[in-house]
């Protein structure tokens, strides 16, 4: 049991500097994927070394693949190509990680031996019948819980066929987990999307030279390719940037820069939700590294305004909602989020935590379905629980930018999963975090 860790946030300051934030999360896990089935080494930099991402690293090397580091967010891995994992001697413990498990469950679909499939607690009360049902429609064997949860019974040496799937949520980890399940399926998988998600999937099989197609909003793959081992470098996650991006705009007297951050346009959902709140947000130094857009972005103190936010944009920034939901509590006027259910079944309920926690600290939020209502609101001190969500305990740290007493943050030990520099960078830059 990890210990539980309690962040305690002194109110008010600014935020004044230029940092680099660790590596994209989504990228990592998929660069240990990639790699470790490619044929030749290959080298990663930039990988982020947090917990999530060295689940997916441990997980490859007990399925025999020799990775060296990561030492300074650079990482091999002495590829064992397409066929050649080996059954791990136990279960695989994924902790916290959907985006392990959920892509893992499509590879490992796709292999001749058994593997199971475990993580913790939150992990392990995730939906994973989004993903066991298409696989299953594709000739796979995976057992779930009677709820459709993890742990996951994976049976090997089955033969794959290519489906055509029209998924019912935008999810990226369904499109990735189904076109890796591909890779091992005898004729075409197209995976078909409701809106645009992230695409680091089908781009970095493209890196290593493996073919995807992209017709409209479909994927397509198939058997017939191998992976060539290439070299990786991995941008700045723009969902950790996400907390500065609102930190600077929301305390007043701020200005700082984000180098070297991950532009996707599959992932620029909150730059865009937080320019039209007024947000002064500025991208440039724009260039393509690894065929992924980068840029360094400056963003200085405003005072923003309510909206409703764009449906279409819930995808492209579907991890930074709970910070959002801080912004707005800042924002003049009323801010309104529909179409974004999927929040209710990430790390925590994302919908609810929030609410609850924002309502402790007196803000006027009232929780829906699908999204939230916030009205303007002076954030008052208090206590709030993250439940074990790393995204929700930094987004109330933020909040201490403009609450008018201290907050206590429960359970914050999650900030590990994604971010550990969280808190070193935070207090560089100008909060009083403890
Ligand atoms: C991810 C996709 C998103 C996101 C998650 C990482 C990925 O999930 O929330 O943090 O790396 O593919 P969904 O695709 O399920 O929305």
């Amino acid at each position: 049991m990890t210990q539980k860790i309690t962040f305690t946030v002194q109110p008010g300051g600014s935020l004044n500097g230029s940092i680099r934030v660790p590596g994209d999360k989504s990228m990592s896990h998929r660069s240990i994927m990639l790699g470790s089935i490619a044929d030749g080494t290959t080298h990663v930099k930039g990988f982020l070394e947090a917990e999530d991402a060295l689940a997916t690293l441990k997980a490859f090397r007990a399925m025999g693949v020799e990775i060296e580091g990561p030492e300074n967010g650079e990482v091999t891995i002495h590829g064992v190509g397409k066929h050649g994992l080996k059954q791990p001697e136990g279960p695989l413990y994924l902790g916290n990680s959907g985006t392990s498990m959920r892509l893992l469950c499509g590879l490992l679909s796709g292999q001749d031996f058994d593997t199971i499939l475990t993580g913790d607690a939150s992990l392990e009360s995730r939906p994973m019948r989004r993903v066991t049902e298409p696989l299953a429609k594709m000739g796979a064997e995976i057992e779930t819980q009677a709820d459709g949860t993890a742990p996951l019974k994976i049976k090997g040496g089955r033969k794959l066929k290519g489906i055509h799937y029209d998924m019912p949520v935008a999810s990226a980890q369904v499109k990735s987990c189904l076109l890796l399940a591909g890779m091992y399926a005898e004729g075409e998988t197209v995976v078909a999307e409701p809106a645009p998600t992230r695409d680091h999937t089908e781009r970095m099989l493209n890196g290593f030279s493996y073919p995807v197609k992209r017709e409209g909003n479909k994927a397509i793959i198939d058997s017939n390719g191998r992976l060539k081992a290439c070299d990786i470098d991995v941008p700045s996650d723009i969902s950790s940037a996400a907390f500065f991006l609102v930190g600077a705009s929301i305390a007043p007297n701020s200005d700082v820069t984000l180098r070297h951050v991950g532009i996707n346009p599959t992932r620029t959902g909150v730059i865009d939700i937080l320019k039209m709140m007024g947000a002064n947000i500025e991208v440039f130094n724009e260039k393509t590294v690894g065929g992924e857009p980068v840029a360094d972005i400056r963003v200085r103190s405003s005072q923003l305004k309510g909206i409703d936010i764009p449906e279409r944009l819930v995808p492209l920034a579907i991890d930074e909602f709970p910070v959002l939901f801080v912004a707005a509590a800042c924002a003049e006027g009323q801010t309104r989020l529909t179409g974004a259910k999927e929040l209710r079944v990430k790390e925590s309920d994302r919908i609810q935590v929030m609410a609850d926690g924002l309502q402790a600290l007196g803000v006027d939020a009232t929780p829906t379905e699908d999204g939230m209502i916030i009205n303007q609101s002076e954030i008052g001190g208090g206590t709030v629980d993250s439940h074990g969500d790393h995204r929700i305990a930094m987004a109330f740290s933020i909040a201490g930018l403009r609450a008018n007493d201290t907050i206590t943050i429960q359970d914050c030990q999650n900030v590990n999963t994604s971010f550990p520099e969280f808190k070193t960078l935070v207090t560089e830059l100008g909060l009083n975090l403890t």
